[in-house]
């Protein structure tokens, strides 16, 4: 769960552990035209756009917007000047995450701790603060370009006041009168919070990975998945899930495994820089069908699943769950075929999940669309048919 709620303030785990991970506080996108990427997710995916720090309020560095929906929030970012850091890293990478950040009780505390227990600092704890409260950041570094800063929050500042529309960090500015966001109020996608984050590392750096989140992040395996469970005649990948003590965020990480043919891990290290990052951010809705169908609306194009897969999906789906106790998946199967939505069951329920499309030019990040009744699995079941899928796409870029 990924609310405030869903950590005990008085477990003795919170106040003595300083990795206790509140809430993921934010993400933080690198991209090449803020101004411009607000606007396309805000239309395409029903974000608010609703704070921004830019030269109008004294930022002369970078321009950053934030973007909300339920309790998600993104950071987009683009350098002002050439010294900026990001500038380098989007000519290299192109547009993408930077940043999973974490709410904690105390950043400082958090980084420190990470740091004994083998993480590389990213960047020293820095505060900023007003009359109104602080927001203390500290970062550490992990796969490829990718950071997790931790930030703890105080007074205005704090998370409960920020969820309700409070300022984002001192040198915000709300952002009034923006058209969409009145749209976006009227037509809701239903988008509530970031379920997992994928992260794709090269081949044989799966298992170190795993290991710099057991020992740095105190994260624990959740699943795991082999080439046998993840693959096609061509293309095949390995996956393990790594979960947070208290299961607020799961992440993923994916390496290529061998194929005939390129896997989907490889294209996207090829196209980023050779360098590892995060594949894409599954965000949670309650409803898959009316949220895929808004954002369908909205122009937002997803993986084209083969007409195929739903000969044999609602055999395999209904046959799990009644093995299992569980009533058959209530959604409308016609509707699941029309809007081209994944189904998966397993012993605990299942899930409705859809990928889009790459969100930028490059074959790299995308965003998964999750609805969950019981299954806490990631859909396996729908590996073979999504990457046949797939790699159809990838035929049709060259790069298979
Ligand atoms: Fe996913």
């Amino acid at each position: 769960m990924a609310t405030l709620s869903s950590v005990d303030k008085d477990s003795p785990r919170s106040t003595t552990d300083p990795l206790t991970l509140i809430d993921v506080d934010h993400v933080r996108f690198f991209v090449g035209n803020a101004k411009q990427s607000a606007f396309f997710y805000a239309y395409a995916f029903g974000f608010q756009v609703e704070q921004v720090s830019d030269l109008s309020t004294g930022n002369r560095q970078s321009a950053q917007y934030l973007l909300t929906q339920g309790n998600i929030r993104l950071l987009l970012e683009t350098p002002l000047t050439t010294e900026h850091a990001a500038g380098a890293e989007l000519n290299r990478h192109g547009d993408g995450i930077k940043d999973v950040a974490f709410t904690v009780f105390d950043a400082q505390k958090a980084w420190e701790q990470a740091r004994r227990n083998g993480g590389i600092s990213a960047y020293e704890p820095r505060t900023v603060h007003d009359e109104r409260g602080s927001v203390t950041m500290a970062g550490i570094q992990t796969y490829g370009r990718v950071v997790h800063s931790f930030v703890s929050r105080t007074g205005g500042y704090d998370l409960p006041s920020l969820k309700q529309g409070g300022a984002f960090a001192p040198g915000f500015r709300k952002v009034e009168n923006f058209k969409l966001n009145q749209f976006n109020l009227l037509h809701p996608c239903g988008l509530k919070f970031v379920d997992h984050c994928v992260g794709n590392v090269e081949l044989g750096k799966m298992n170190e990975w795993v290991k710099w989140y057991e020992d740095v992040l105190g994260f624990a395996m959740f699943k795991h998945f082999d080439e046998k469970d993840i693959s096609t005649e061509y293309s095949a990948l390995m996956s393990k899930v790594m979960a947070s003590g208290n299961h607020l965020i799961k992440m993923p990480i994916n390496e290529p495994a061998e194929g005939k043919r390129k896997s989907q891990v490889q294209e996207y290290l090829d196209w980023h820089g050779m360098t590892p990052g995060i594949q894409h951010l599954a965000l949670r809705t309650d409803d898959e069908l009316s949220s895929v169908a808004e954002l369908r609306s909205r122009g937002v194009e997803f993986l084209p699943i083969p007409d195929s897969y739903y000969e044999s999906v609602w055999n395999r789906v209904n046959k799990e769950l009644t093995s299992h106790g569980h009533s058959a998946v209530k959604e409308d199967h016609q509707r699941v075929r029309e809007l081209g939505i994944l189904v998966d069951a397993d012993d605990e329920g299942y899930l409705l999940q859809l990928f889009t499309m790459p969100l930028q030019d490059r074959p790299t990040l995308f965003f998964e669309i999750i609805c969950r009744r019981g299954s806490q699995s990631f859909g396996k079941g729908n590996f073979k048919a999504l990457f046949q899928s797939l790699e159809e796409e990838q035929a049709r870029r060259g790069n298979l």
